[in-house]
């Protein structure tokens, strides 16, 4: 069974595209809504959150699992490895996949954003400059917090614009590298403008996941929440349609 972890309802963007290439799969889903947004916390703060929600899903027969959180992948996978005892073929994050798939394209003038705790782990940055892109990294401060939240359109275009206007110039490709952020991709596709590129890594760490991870089960999708959340039910009716899943929520 695959295993999927994110602060709430950001990994669901990664689920949408791993489930579209392994419909046949079994599947556990933790959002830690109690604790979210993850994205402004430290990386000891973070540590801590990981074994936690790792070991959860290890204890409910997860045997391969996927970080869809960035701010956990690029602060503290790496030793999750040895802390929990999984091989690293059975864990599949964002940061790798998404530098890689621009190997074949290290012309592009390349603008990440994510969150204050993945651009401080400056993992991102690392990994595009051994590729020898020399890439800009700007955080957007609880922006994933304010999607979770279902803060409103105007006030989220100005989050991004704010930043964004900054850069303008500067880069032909944007990197969403917060798992929360393609939930509103219409939004950074108005204030970036047509012809810029709106990089997902979702759809790469999906192809990686096929590749790596078990397809054969039965179909199973669970979610299990650490708070009820009528924002996470909605985003799970909008992707998934109405059945064929169980949401459990934690006492
Ligand atoms: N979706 C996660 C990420 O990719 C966490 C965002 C948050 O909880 O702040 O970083």
């Amino acid at each position: 069974m695959i295993g999927i972890f994110d602060s709430g309802s950001g990994g669901l963007t990664v689920f949408k595209e791993i489930i579209a290439r392994l419909p046949r799969a079994d599947f556990i889903y933790f959002g830690d809504l109690r604790n979210a947004p993850y994205g402004e916390k430290t990386p000891e703060e973070l540590g801590a959150l990981t074994v936690l929600g790792m070991e959860r899903l290890l204890n409910e027969g997860a045997t391969q699992i996927v970080s869809a959180c960035n701010s956990v992948s690029s602060n503290i996978v790496m030793p999750m490895f040895d802390i929990l005892d999984i091989k690293p073929i059975d864990i599949i994050e964002m940061v790798g996949p998404t530098v890689r798939a621009f190997r074949q394209k290290r012309d592009k003038k390349v603008l990440i954003v994510g969150t204050t705790a993945t651009l401080r782990s400056g993992i991102y940055q690392n990994g595009f400059l051994a590729l020898g892109m020399d890439v800009v990294a700007v955080p957007i401060p609880h922006l994933a917090g304010a999607i979770e939240e279902g803060t409103t359109e105007a006030g989220m275009k100005g989050m991004i614009g704010n930043i964004l206007e900054k850069y303008k110039g500067e880069f032909n490709t944007i990197v969403l590298a917060c798992t929360h952020y393609p939930l509103v991709w219409d939004i950074f596709s108005d204030v970036v403008g047509d012809g810029i590129e709106i990089f997902n890594p979702a759809v790469v760490v999906a192809e990686e996941v096929a590749k790596r991870f078990d397809g054969e089960g039965e179909s199973k999708v669970r979610f299990v929440l650490s708070k009820d959340s009528q924002f996470f039910r909605q985003k799970v009716n909008e992707i998934f349609g109405s059945d064929g899943y169980i949401i459990d929520v934690l006492k």
